[in-house]
């Protein structure tokens, strides 16, 4: 089985103005001076050059939080991958279950955007998940099946490797339930198992837990076979949290 890095994402979602993100970025660097994870801050937009600008040199990767999977055009108030590019951003969350839930992300997009991403040599990290209503009805793995499938339907086989999976339970997601590590390491693992359906390089994939981690619960979600790493969104706000959560990673 490949090595796979683990790979640790701050999903800030709507909170840090430019100030903040600097400060957070200035605490965050000497406290993960010396990982080998891959570390990666997802800013809102206005945020993202403060935080380039600030990593240079480090093992701090930029995301954005959504865009566009045209180029350019007539989309008020979007973003497109060519613009995320310009900025030295590197990665995207795509498929967030909030932007799915309030702003009508559909599988339809998603399956323009990931490729659109990887077109751009953005990486993308898309999002997967049931709800609790999904869970509850035993229907988790349909969910999750028909989500990737038709996520990743434009993706080339090839570069499934560059694609990177986080598995978001929606009712953990902020709400302070962790999924439990037999359900992270079940959902994980199937997740893999649909990605294997697509070629080799599914053991390459590095699919992450998102839902409700942070320090003390980080090192035993981590540690599970099938979970590369962490989207962490609440506690990823403050830089000792994270930090904190990176060195569980190892
Ligand atoms: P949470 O958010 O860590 O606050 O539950 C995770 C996410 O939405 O990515």
């Amino acid at each position: 089985m490949p090595e796979r890095t683990p790979y640790i994402a701050a999903n800030w979602k709507m909170n840090k103005t430019v100030a903040e993100a600097a400060a957070f970025v200035d605490a965050l660097l000497p406290r993960i001076a010396a990982t080998q994870c891959d570390v990666v801050v997802c800013a809102p937009f206005t945020a993202l050059g403060a935080v380039v600008e600030r990593r240079y040199g480090t093992a701090v990767k930029v995301a954005a939080q959504n865009m566009h999977e045209e180029e350019s055009g007539a989309f008020t108030g979007e973003v497109s991958a060519p613009m995320l590019v310009e900025l030295d951003v590197e990665a995207v969350v795509l498929g967030h279950s909030e932007r799915r839930q309030l702003f009508g992300e559909t599988d339809e997009a998603l399956a323009r955007k990931v490729p659109a991403a990887l077109a751009a040599e953005l990486e993308p990290i898309l999002c997967v998940g049931e709800s609790e209503a999904a869970r509850d009805a035993g229907e988790t793995e349909e969910v999750l099946e028909r989500q990737l499938q038709a996520d990743l339907a434009g993706v080339e086989s090839g570069d499934l490797s560059r694609v990177v999976v986080a598995y978001e339970p929606v009712w953990a997601i902020g709400t302070g339930r962790t999924a439990t590590p037999e359900q992270a390491q079940e959902a994980c693992a199937f997740i893999r198992d649909v990605l294997r359906m697509r070629g080799a390089a599914a053991d390459q994939v590095r699919i992450l837990y998102g839902g409700s981690m942070k320090p003390a619960n980080a090192a035993e979600l981590l540690a599970l076979p099938d979970v590369d790493g962490g989207l962490i969104g609440g506690a990823s706000l403050d830089p000792t949290d994270f930090a904190a959560i990176v060195e569980a990673a190892g």
